[in-house]
């Protein structure tokens, strides 16, 4: 017995993965192609096991209206879009014309672009232009790293009791525990871990998987 999450290292990395449902040829060739066109970005993507947790999350939640904070190429948004039930409904939320062009050629390949809205324009804002009523299921966080705190505030109210919210990088690479790194984004992100810890409308933990996602359910 252990209570502690084991270091991973490169061997044990290949290990998880080969003994993880492998990604299907659309998900292969979105990160393919988004390495090749977008070379400095590609660590923004979430990676295949997080992909498949998010899309196992999705359907044992029964969730069937998901919101994504941070589209970029789409591959979260796929994984999401997999997991909902026939008329479920993700809306998808990025800035980001040259980067979600990309990902709806990849919804529509994969035979989900039905399921997705996509909006475009500062996430804050298209939040707070929906109705104040629980109307999301689960929702995925994974935009600028400033904008977190404000983004569960016009979350949480939104969910519907049971919902989930998925939040990512919520290790920032390790540099939550360095005390001298004070740079916007990981304060942003330390914000948004302490706020969750004292926020008593819901339950939460932060899994080790790629840099952290933090999964929470409100009561
Ligand atoms: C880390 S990437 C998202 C990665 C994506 N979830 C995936 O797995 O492929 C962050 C995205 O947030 C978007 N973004 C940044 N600031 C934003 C804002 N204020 N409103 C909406 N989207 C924003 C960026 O355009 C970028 O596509």
């Amino acid at each position: 017995m252990t209570r502690t999450t084991e270091s991973i290292t490169p061997q044990l990395q290949s290990y998880i993965s080969d003994h993880s449902e492998p990604v299907d040829d659309v998900l292969a060739d979105l990160a393919e192609e988004t390495a090749r066109l977008f070379p400095e970005y590609t660590g923004m993507q979430i990676g295949p096991e997080q992909g498949t947790l998010m899309t196992l999350l999705t359907r044992i939640s029964g969730a069937r209206d998901a919101v994504e904070i941070g589209t970029f190429t789409g591959y979260s948004s796929l994984c999401l879009a997999r997991g909902l039930p026939e008329g479920g409904r993700l809306l998808a939320l990025d800035i980001s014309e040259e980067w979600t062009a990309v990902a709806r050629r990849h919804w529509e390949r994969a035979g989900v672009a039905d399921r997705i809205t996509l909006r475009l324009g500062p996430a804050l804002e298209s939040l707070r232009a929906l109705a104040p009523e629980p109307q999301f299921d689960l929702a995925f966080v994974d935009a600028d790293k400033e904008g977190y705190v404000g983004y569960w505030e016009e979350l949480v109210p939104r969910l519907r009791p049971g919902g989930l919210v998925l939040a990512d990088n919520t290790l920032s690479h390790g540099r939550v525990v360095d005390a001298d790194n004070a740079s916007p984004r990981v304060r942003g992100i330390r914000e948004f871990n302490d706020r969750l810890v004292a926020d008593d409308r819901v339950t939460q933990v932060l899994l080790p998987i790629g840099d952290g996602l933090t999964l929470a359910r409100k009561h």
